[in-house]
């Protein structure tokens, strides 16, 4: 068959992320700024069509398999149930997922599991409604959770929570979190706080580590390796009291998993980037408006991703940070 995305360091992506828009109804402070961002204007976001011709590519040119749908906010996106709709038509038909906050879900899950969506993700950072809205901005947490609850209940299983703790915001939640989730069957994972928010004020010093939360956990419960394990996936998963419940931590930051990386990434104007943490990106959105055919559109792509670096280098000295926050780069 044709060739797949494949980059000089052995990694193939297989996983694909797009981002629908780098629009959200929350502020999370390790993200954005109370007042938000300059959005991307109308005319530079990708329409409808255009994102389904570019995942269409990459599902019958390039290999991808799994098709995540982020944001900022993917649910704030109009065409999100046409666009899924389309995706699971493919052949070999891709899985979806979407990456979410919920809020406005408990409206959307029937339709979106009528189009087709296997699975969500949703971030929920604290169960408490005072500290939600200190680390959002928003009063929404009961918005939050009528969503997670709708997911359940229209068979978007396993959900699985993504939490980040905040060093003296939310850090006192962690067996909180995972009393919530292991009542309600959720497999949470707690995300070590990248240098991705808009603002520039991420520090490793100040950073909650795997490694606390893993502590404040083992006072709980104990703790062992879940053989089923990982592979790609960021998330490295413990047995929770002997299984079957799990718990995972995404520790990007103390133990990077970049070399198993299989991802590709979609932003809504258009620009694949080969990591999270690229300094550069490759144009398709004037590729596809300039008239390309698949087959250029694919060649650019295998290009990009060839480009990719071995690792994200948080640890270097001479690390930057990547020029667009995480809502514009999608999750
Ligand atoms: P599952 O397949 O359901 O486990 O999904 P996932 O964990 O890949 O997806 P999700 O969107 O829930 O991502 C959770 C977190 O993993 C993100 O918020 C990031 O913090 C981290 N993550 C996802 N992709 C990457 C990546 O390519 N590099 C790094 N460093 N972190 C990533
Ligand atoms: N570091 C770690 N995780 C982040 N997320 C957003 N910004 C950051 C960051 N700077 C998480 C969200 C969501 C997922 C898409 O990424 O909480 O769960
Ligand atoms: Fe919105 Fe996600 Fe950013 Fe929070 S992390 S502000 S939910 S895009």
């Amino acid at each position: 068959g044709e060739r797949g995305l494949i980059d000089r360091f052995g990694r193939t992506a297989t996983d694909l992320r797009v981002s629908l828009t780098d629009k959200c109804n929350l502020r999370c402070s390790y993200c954005m700024p109370p007042e938000g961002l300059p959005w991307l204007p109308s005319d530079r976001l990708l329409s409808d069509d255009e994102v389904i011709r570019l995942v269409t590519i990459a599902v019958e040119r390039l290999g991808v398999t799994e098709v995540r749908f982020t944001g900022g906010e993917p649910l704030l996106r109009r065409g999100l149930v046409d666009i899924l709709r389309a995706i699971t038509a493919l052949r070999p038909r891709p899985e979806t997922m979407l990456t979410t906050n919920a809020i406005g879900l408990a409206r959307q899950a029937t339709a979106l599991v009528d189009a087709g969506l296997d699975r969500v993700n949703v971030s929920l950072d604290t169960l408490d409604r005072d500290t939600f809205r200190q680390l959002a901005y928003r009063d929404r947490l009961a918005d939050t959770l009528d969503g997670l609850r709708a997911a359940t209940e229209a068979g978007l299983t396993p959900v699985k929570i993504n939490s980040v703790l905040l060093r003296g915001v939310n850090e006192h939640e962690a067996t909180a979190l995972a009393e919530f989730a292991l009542e309600h069957g959720h497999e949470l994972r707690f995300i070590e706080q990248m240098p991705l928010d808009a603002q520039h004020s991420w520090e490793r010093t100040s950073m909650v580590t795997a490694a606390e939360i893993l502590a404040a956990l083992r006072t709980r419960w104990t703790l062992t390796p879940d053989p089923a394990h990982r592979g790609a996936a960021p998330a490295e998963t413990w047995l929770v009291d002997g299984g079957p419940a799990r718990i995972g931590v995404i520790a990007s930051v103390t133990r990077p998993f970049c070399g198993a990386c299989d991802r590709t990434r979609l932003t809504a104007d258009g620009q694949v980037r080969n990591c999270l943490f690229a300094t550069g990106e490759t144009d398709l959105r004037g590729a596809l408006r300039s008239g390309g055919t698949d087959a250029e559109i694919a060649d650019l792509w295998r290009t990009a991703m060839w480009g990719k670096l071995a690792g994200h280098g948080i640890d270097d000295p001479s690390f930057l940070q990547p020029d667009r926050p995480m809502s514009a780069i999608g999750g």
